[in-house]
């Protein structure tokens, strides 16, 4: 898929404020820092659409990209970034959690894990939150291009078992992606293609 337009539309902290249009979205989160933020640019080509930092913490609200004027892209902020709770829901900021819970247009999470680490606390709870609210989701290994090819497989095996040792039954669909190689843009890009022409082939979608 082409990417012809990309444009902003709005921020805000409540679910209720978000376009209200009836259009498939996709939406990006992760730890902060990940690079959400950096892969909705290299996927739209546009180097400074949504806002990135070198520090944690740039990315502080729900923030909507509408794409060739008929599709979304949500960025989101990161979580696991100076704040700690005991409960796993109240991790994650009640505006996330009610995005994820209550936004209908919401077609696939993408949960973004830097490629580099081993699986972390937080994202495997953030993963089973997912699982939880049934909430199809995809996982998007990040920065690829900071480890050889073959370390790449080696991460991804080590998550995979991870997940499963989680009472997953099978690794979910995921994707490489390197912002600064436009890895993984073309597959990205065609997964939300496909999906997209399905709900728009249903007329499914309200
Ligand atoms: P928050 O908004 O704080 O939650 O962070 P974010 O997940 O949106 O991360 P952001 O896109 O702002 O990127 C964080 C840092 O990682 C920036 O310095 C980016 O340049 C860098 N970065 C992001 N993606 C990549 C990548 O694929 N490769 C490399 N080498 N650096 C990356
Ligand atoms: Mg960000």
């Amino acid at each position: 898929m082409k990417v012809n337009t990309a444009e902003f539309i709005i921020s805000n902290s409540d679910v209720a404020k978000c376009p209200n249009e009836p259009l498939p979205e996709y939406a990006f989160i992760g730890r902060s820092n990940v690079g959400k933020s950096s892969l909705i640019n290299m996927l739209t080509g546009r180097n400074s659409l949504a806002k990135t930092s070198a520090k944690p913490g740039k990315t502080q609200l729900i923030n909507h990209f509408k794409i060739n004027s008929n599709w979304f892209l949500v960025d989101l902020p990161g979580y696991g970034y100076a704040r700690v709770s005991k409960k796993a829901k109240e991790t994650f900021q009640k505006f996330i959690t009610d995005y994820f819970e209550k936004r209908e247009q919401l077609v696939c999470g993408f949960v973004l894990i830097d490629i580099r680490l081993e699986a972390q606390k937080i994202d495997l709870e953030f993963i089973n939150y997912l699982g939880e609210a049934q909430v199809p989701f995809c996982i998007i290994f990040t920065k690829a291009d900071k480890i050889s090819k073959g370390k790449i497989s080696q991460h991804v095996a080590a998550y995979r078992k991870q997940l499963l040792a989680n009472n997953w039954e099978e690794m979910p669909q995921y994707f490489v992606t390197s912002s600064t190689e436009g890895t993984g843009r073309d597959e990205l890009l065609n997964y939300i293609d496909t999906v997209n022409q399905e709900i728009f082939k249903n007329q499914g979608f309200k």
